[in-house]
């Protein structure tokens, strides 16, 4: 058996197995590359370490996670707003920031308020449900009475009972709500109001 030569500038290592110049106790070392499947392991942990973390800590590509989880929270959350027996500001204002109850709220004001409000809230026939302005009440609570019960009177028909269920008329609510801010309503005279006929 040769005797694995020795090695004292402890430099070339290519050719096979070499002894480390130093000894302790009798314990020799030899100078090995490390093989290439381990450093190939090593390596490649590294970069996969730095994808994983750029991946899911740095960059926004693993939204659609977010996005189903998200969906998931507001479908859950618009089942616990329609079972909800009381209709009050704060429940309107939660309703309105519900995307699936606007959507659904956007479907019925399309069906039945659109001809006299406008396509765009703008007003027409309707008074304008897109500004903050409100001459019967800017408050959530007085809009969903207004639309339920109609304005007497007026053009401003009871949009509930026969016409639609009330739970339409919550959507359509939520639905005028969420194009509007909380701190922006505000009441004004009735002569104020922009799209009234002089
Ligand atoms: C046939 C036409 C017509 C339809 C349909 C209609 N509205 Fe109206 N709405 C009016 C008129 C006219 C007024 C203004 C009443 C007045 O002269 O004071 C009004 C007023 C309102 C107001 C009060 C606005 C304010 O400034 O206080 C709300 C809220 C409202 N409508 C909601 C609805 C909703 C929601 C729907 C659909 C579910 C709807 N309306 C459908 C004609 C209509």
């Amino acid at each position: 058996m040769s005797s694995p030569q020795q090695n004292p500038s402890n430099q070339s290592v290519a050719d096979g197995p070499v002894l480390r110049p130093h000894e302790y106790d009798g314990i020799q070392e030899f100078d090995q590359k490390l093989p290439n499947w381990w450093l190939f392991t090593l390596y490649s942990a590294i970069i996969f370490a730095f994808g994983y973390w750029f991946y899911y800590f740095q960059s926004n590509i693993p939204v659609s996670d977010r996005d189903a989880i998200s969906a998931m929270v507001q479908a859950k959350e618009a089942k616990e707003l329609e079972s909800l027996k009381e209709i009050n500001d704060e429940t309107l204002w939660k309703m309105s920031r519900n995307p699936q109850f606007v959507e659904a709220g956007r479907a019925v004001f399309m069906g039945t308020c659109k001809a006299c409000h406008g396509e765009n809230l703008e007003g027409g026939i309707g008074f304008n449900l897109a500004d903050d302005a409100w001459v019967h009440g800017s408050k959530p609570s007085q809009i969903f009475h207004n639309a339920l019960n109609g304005i007497p009177d007026t053009g401003m028909a009871a949009q509930g009972g026969a016409q639609l269920g009330t739970q339409k008329i919550i959507q359509a609510v939520a639905f005028i709500l969420s194009k509007h801010d909380p701190q922006h309503m505000r009441d004004i005279p009735r002569e104020q109001e922009p799209t009234l006929k002089k």
